[in-house]
């Protein structure tokens, strides 16, 4: 049977006058891949700073796990499980990428030797084994891409909040994330998977979320959404740069 793993309940986020979340409520199942996508500034960012404890929410409520964590702060989100990377990849440059890992391993552990242990695993996972060594700014962008999933994953998280992953690779370079989000997935992980790429967000998720100027324009399985006609004409019609 499934289960909701988060339930985003009539959140508004509000910056003085500009609304760049609305009322927005949806929920994702847990080891589904929820795909959020919408045009630059709908929100979608803004929405992820407010589940991941970045940014207190204006109004509404956020449930994750049956605990509503509208007042966590960051830290406290990820020891609960809920990891998330971010849309401009900031690793910490002048560590290797042994340790930019490990730093995600130790919100779940104290131990050093069982923190490189699990980092050890991840960079596995990711491909990125015989970087370990390397300093984590020398890495090019699709690397750091993977590092960055790493990290994540050494949080041990119930749920993955996915900002841009894919965004500014390659067709090869994304296939190749895709293919790592798959297996993730596999282990038992939830994924809210914010993208541009309309072909990596249908390959990839089971269900998916628009956001248009902050509000929730649909919601519905990736075939359901490329035929909306208002999603056509709020987004994938052209309007967007990216899309
Ligand atoms: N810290 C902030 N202070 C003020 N306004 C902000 C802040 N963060 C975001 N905004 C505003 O919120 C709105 C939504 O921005 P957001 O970055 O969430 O969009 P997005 O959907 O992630 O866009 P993109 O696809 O370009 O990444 C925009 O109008 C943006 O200017
Ligand atoms: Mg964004």
């Amino acid at each position: 049977m499934t289960r909701k793993l988060l339930c985003i309940d009539n959140v508004s986020k509000h910056f003085g006058g500009n609304v760049a979340v609305s009322e927005v409520s949806f929920a994702v199942e847990e080891k589904q891949i929820c795909g959020l996508i919408g045009p630059n500034g709908a929100g979608k960012t803004t929405l992820f700073n407010c589940i991941a404890g970045y940014y207190p929410v204006t109004s509404g409520d956020i449930v994750f796990n049956g605990l509503n964590i509208n007042r966590k702060r960051p830290d406290q989100v990820c020891r609960l499980g809920m990891a998330r990377t971010w849309q401009r990849v900031k690793p910490m440059s002048n560590m290797t990428v042994l340790e930019n890992v490990m730093v995600g391993a130790f919100a779940s552990t104290g131990a050093l030797r069982k923190a490189e242990t699990i980092a050890r695993q991840e960079l596995l996972v990711v491909g990125l084994e015989n970087y370990a060594g390397k300093l984590a700014g020398s890495l090019p962008i699709g690397l750091k891409k993977k590092l960055e999933l790493a990290r994540v994953m050494a949080t041990s998280p119930k749920m993955l909040l996915l900002d841009e992953i894919c965004g500014g690779l390659n067709k090869t370079e994304t296939g190749i994330i895709l293919g790592i989000i798959r297996t993730l997935r596999e282990r038992g992980v939830t994924i809210v998977f914010i993208e541009h790429d309309m072909k990596a967000v249908t390959s990839i998720c089971d269900n998916i979320v628009v956001l248009s100027s902050g509000e929730k324009l649909a919601e519905g399985t990736p075939v359901e959404i490329t035929a909306n006609p208002e999603v056509i004409a709020a987004y994938l019609g052209g309007g967007s740069s990216n899309a």
